[in-house]
This record gives structure tokens, C-alpha cells and sequence, in this order.
């Protein structure tokens, strides 16, 4: 009834002569409505739907995003890791403050006495002899089972979170120290069938969490970032290319093959040489099968 009876005054306006009085009425009328629809359009507000606004408020009062019903073996929280793309050639993920200055404190300490001069997986007619100055980090492996303060473990499945790869496809801790000097000259992680011979698995991505902050240099480089420098010859010492910084506590993480299984000629990478300070790295490789495979 109010519908026809608004509709029947609105005929009868447009047949009647319009006073100076009912021109004002209309003016004022359309102002309001152009105000207010303006005010509505700048909130961006979908057509027939609830306001943006609005939705950011409710999500603001209670603070915190709201779970889901999960799987017998998800997670009953939402939790956030936050991290930045560094590249999409190679896919790179930098995770700032990945773990705390205590925990990566912890693992320096529990692996000091351990620490060996690091070696490499040798090529075709490569010897320890020609190979020397490569690399000249010291390390150790460790699995998260053997640290009695049980902090790889939790760095072990926050990893296996981040990546979701299972923590079984991970490869032991590497714990490195460079001092200055000491580098690792740019090479590949995964190993290409045609120079190693045939591999039962491949590293699929690797995690290097900085245990320590560098003074100066150490930095991470991927000289072929963006298919940069590969064509001029490079000797695999200089420190080119994307070079990510050393921060206690931030993790890197870069996929060595693309999602087909082929290597990416752009996972490239080394380590820049310590020029002040002391680099404190430990390294989690990520294969494509589980441990009893590798
Ligand atoms: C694998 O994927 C990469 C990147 O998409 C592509 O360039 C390459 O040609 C692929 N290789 C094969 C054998 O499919």
C-alpha cells in the first residue's frame, strides 16, 4: 500500500506545474542524494553487497582472523609468516625474523665444537686438490633429533610450514661459519644428472636461516637473477646479482628446480666473501623424496 500510494504521489507531481517551492524541494533533494551517494561510492561499496567498511571494522574488533574447521592434520590457528618475494627468477621468499636471536645463539653454541672444513660434492675429474678455495666455510651436519635444546626441531617445522614440504624430504641441518675471507663461490644445489651422474634424489629448494649478522660482505648472491649475466663469461668468484644480506634470525628460502623437475639455471648462487664480522648460516635442503630415498 505504501509503495502504490508513493508511486501515485509522484504521477501526480509530474503532471502538476512545478512551483518555485517544489524546484527548491527537488534541488535540495538531488544534492543530498548526489552527497551521499558520493560518500558511498568512496567507500566501494559492491553492488548489492555489504559495505567494505564495514567488514574491516568487524575483522578490527575481534582482532584476529577467524579459523576454519580443519583436518585431522591441520592446525586449529591461524598464524602468520611474514615474507617478501625477492625474485620470481629464481623463486626466492625472504623471511624476516624467522626465529628469535636466543634460538639461533643456541644453535652456534651447541655446534661450535663440531665444526669441520666444509667439503664438496665432487664432478667428474675434480679432486680435493683442484677444488681447493671453492669453498672455505667450516660446518656440521646436525639433524634437529641430535640438539638437545630441541630449537632445530621447532626450526624444522616452522620450515616444513613455510615450504609445506613434509619435514621428512628435509636433509640434516648444514651449520655453517665463514670467517673473513671465507666464501663459497657460486654453484648449483640440485645435482645435474650429466655432471654428477644419476641421482636416486634431487634438492628441490633449500632454506638458509642466518644465525648471525654480518659486519660486512657474506652476503648471498644469485649472479643470474633474472637471467642477468649469463652471458658474459662469468667465473662463478664475483659477487654479483641479487645479493641478500645476512640478518640474525631471517630466513632465505630459493627453489633449485622449476615446478616441471628441471634445474633452474637461475638457483645459481654463493656466498660473498666476509670481509667484517663472521657469517653464521644453517642450511636445510628440501629433496623431491623422503629421507629412506635419498
Ligand atoms: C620446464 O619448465 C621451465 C620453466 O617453465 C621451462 O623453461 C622448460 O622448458 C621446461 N622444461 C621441460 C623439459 O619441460
Amino acid at each position: 500500500m505504501k509503495g502504490n500510494k508513493g508511486r501515485s504521489t509522484l504521477v501526480v507531481l509530474g503532471r502538476t506545474k512545478l512551483g518555485l517551492p517544489a524546484v527548491l524541494l527537488f534541488c535540495s533533494l538531488f544534492c543530498l542524494a548526489g552527497f551521499f551517494g558520493s560518500i558511498l561510492l568512496s567507500q566501494n561499496i559492491p553492488v548489492g553487497g555489504v559495505p567494505r567498511v564495514r567488514v574491516l571494522e568487524e575483522l578490527e574488533e575481534e582482532g584476529e582472523w577467524r579459523a576454519m574447521a580443519h583436518g585431522e592434520t591441520g592446525e586449529s590457528m591461524i598464524s602468520s609468516i611474514p615474507f617478501q618475494v625477492l625474485s620470481w627468477k629464481p623463486r626466492a621468499l625472504y623471511f624476516p625474523e624467522f626465529a628469535t636471536a636466543e634460538q639461533c645463539q643456541a644453535v652456534m653454541r651447541i655446534t661450535k665444537s663440531k665444526l669441520r672444513p666444509s667439503t664438496l660434492a665432487l664432478r667428474k675429474g675434480e679432486t680435493e686438490e683442484n677444488t681447493k678455495g671453492i669453498r672455505t666455510s667450516s660446518g656440521t651436519f646436525i639433524s634437529a633429533s641430535e640438539d638437545p635444546t630441541r630449537v632445530l626441531d621447532y626450526i624444522e617445522r616452522k620450515i616444513a610450514r613455510a615450504t609445506m614440504i613434509p619435514r621428512d624430504h628435509g636433509e640434516s641441518f648444514n651449520v655453517l661459519r665463514y670467517e673473513i675471507g671465507q666464501r663459497y663461490a657460486a654453484h648449483y644445489d640440485a645435482f645435474n644428472p650429466s655432471e654428477y651422474g644419476p641421482q636416486k634424489s634431487q634438492r628441490v629448494a633449500s632454506f638458509l636461516l642466518y644465525l648471525s649478522d654480518v659486519e660486512e660482505g657474506g652476503e648471498t648472491m644469485f649472479p643470474f637473477e633474472n637471467g642477468l649475466n649469463m652471458d658474459i663469461g662469468y667465473d662463478y668468484e664475483k659477487c654479483i646479482g641479487l645479493k641478500v644480506k645476512p640478518r640474525q634470525g631471517d630466513g632465505l628460502l630459493f627453489y633449485s628446480l622449476f615446478t616441471n623437475g628441471t634445474i633452474d639455471p637461475t638457483s645459481l648462487h654463493g656466498s660473498c666473501p666476509v670481509i667484517k664480522g663472521e657469517k653464521w648460516v644453517a642450511t636445510k635442503w628440501i629433496r623431491d623424496r623422503t629421507k629412506e630415498l635419498m
